[in-house]
C-alpha cells in the first residue's frame, strides 16, 4: 500500500509504502494519511493487508486474523464514521466468502470498490453543490476537505472544483486551521498545484472576514452527520457556523452517504481529544511554557439549526433536518 506522507507537507511530496496493517493503523493515528473518507479507504486497504499476508487455510482463522486487524483499526480515531463503515463493508464481504482464497479476493474486490466508488461520489457531490456558487464568490473552508482527504476530487474542495470546472471564478479563504495546519499545509497545496484562486488567513481572522463582507458562503467537510442533523467536523467549524449565522453567510457542509451516521443522535458521538504537543508546540517547535495544561479537541459539533443546508452526493438536503436525513439518505 503506498500513499502521500501527509505530514511532510507541503515542504516534500513523499510516498510511504505499507505492507501490515500495524503500519497502516499508526499512519491513521499519526495523520500520515487524514480526512475522514481517506482513512476509510486507509483503514480498508489495511485489512486487504491483513488477509495478504494470511497463512490461514480455513476461513475461520482468515477471518479470526481480520478482525483482529479491525479491532486495531478500529481503536485509531473515533470521529469520522467513514473509518468504522470502512471496515465493517470489508468484513462483511469477507464473512460471506465460502473458501480462503474466495475471501481474500472478496476482500480486495471491495476496497477496489471503495477507491472507485469515492471519485464518482465527489464528483456527484461537487456537481450538485456548484449551483450553489455563484460567479465571483468567495467560499470559507475549514481544514481540508480536498484530494489529499478522500481518494477523488475532495467534498468541500470537490463543489469548488467543480464550480471553476463550470467557469466561475471561485476564490477560496482558507484558514491555517490550528493545530495540525490542515488549511496552511494541505488545502492550501491543493489549491496553489491547482491554480484555484485562494487566500490564507490565520483562524482568528474568520469573524473580521465575515464581518467585513469578505465572505459569500462557508463549504466545510464533515466526519459525521448524525440523524438528526448535528454535523461534526474539524475543530473552528462551529465557531464559522456561529459566524455565519451572525452575518447571514449561508452555512453548507459537504459530505457523502459514507459520512452519515443514521444509528446515532449528536450526544453518542465521541469527540476526539489529541496530544498536548500539537498545541503547544508548532511544526515541533515549543511556543507555550512547560508544564501548562491543554485541551485538545480535534473536531467540534455544530448544530442543525446553524446548517443552510447539506451537500451530499445524492442532492442537497435542506432542513429540517431530523426530517429529510433519514427520508433522503437512508
Ligand atoms: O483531523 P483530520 O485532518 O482527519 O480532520 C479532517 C476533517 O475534519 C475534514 O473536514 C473531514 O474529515 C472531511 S474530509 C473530506
Amino acid at each position: 500500500m503506498r500513499m502521500i506522507d501527509q505530514t511532510a507537507l507541503p515542504a516534500r511530496l513523499t510516498y510511504v509504502k505499507y505492507t501490515r496493517p500495524e503500519q497502516v493503523a499508526d499512519a491513521i493515528r499519526t495523520m500520515v494519511v487524514r480526512g475522514a473518507p481517506a482513512i476509510g479507504v486507509a483503514a480498508a486497504m489495511g485489512l486487504a493487508l491483513a488477509a495478504a499476508r494470511s497463512k490461514a487455510t480455513r476461513p475461520a482463522d482468515l477471518m479470526k486474523e481480520i478482525e483482529a486487524s479491525a479491532t486495531l483499526l478500529r481503536g485509531t480515531r473515533p470521529t469520522a464514521v467513514n473509518l468504522f463503515c470502512g471496515i465493517d463493508r470489508v468484513l462483511n464481504r469477507a464473512a460471506s466468502a465460502s473458501t480462503v482464497r474466495e475471501a481474500k479476493n472478496a476482500v480486495f474486490a471491495e476496497v477496489k470498490a471503495m477507491e472507485e466508488e469515492d471519485v464518482e461520489v465527489n464528483r456527484r457531490l461537487g456537481r450538485m453543490g456548484a449551483d450553489l456558487i455563484d460567479n465571483g464568490d468567495t467560499v470559507l473552508t475549514q481544514c481540508n476537505a480536498g484530494a489529499l482527504a478522500t481518494v477523488g476530487d475532495g467534498t468541500a474542495l470537490g463543489v469548488v472544483r467543480a464550480a471553476v470546472e463550470q467557469g466561475k471564478l471561485v476564490k477560496v479563504l482558507v484558514p491555517e486551521t490550528r493545530p495540525a495546519l490542515q488549511g496552511a499545509r494541505l488545502t492550501a497545496f491543493e489549491l496553489v498545484r491547482d491554480k484555484i484562486a485562494c487566500t490564507l488567513i490565520s483562524d482568528t481572522a474568520v469573524g473580521h472576514m465575515m464581518s467585513q463582507g469578505r465572505v459569500d458562503c462557508v463549504i466545510v467537510g464533515a466526519d459525521r452527520i448524525t440523524k438528526d442533523g448535528y454535523v461534526f467536523n474539524k475543530i473552528g467549524t462551529y465557531q464559522e457556523a456561529v459566524l455565519a449565522k451572525r452575518h447571514g453567510v449561508p452555512f453548507y457542509p459537504a459530505a457523502p452517504r459514507s459520512t452519515f451516521d443514521l444509528d446515532r443522535t449528536h450526544d453518542s458521538v465521541t469527540i476526539e481529544e489529541r496530544g498536548a504537543e500539537e498545541v503547544v508546540k508548532i511544526r515541533g517547535r515549543r511556543i507555550a511554557p512547560r508544564g501548562i495544561p491543554v485541551a485538545n479537541p480535534a473536531f467540534d459539533k455544530t448544530p442543525p439549526e446553524l446548517v443552510t443546508a447539506i451537500i451530499t452526493d445524492r442532492g442537497l438536503v435542506w432542513p429540517p433536518f431530523g426530517e429529510n436525513i433519514p427520508r433522503l439518505i437512508a
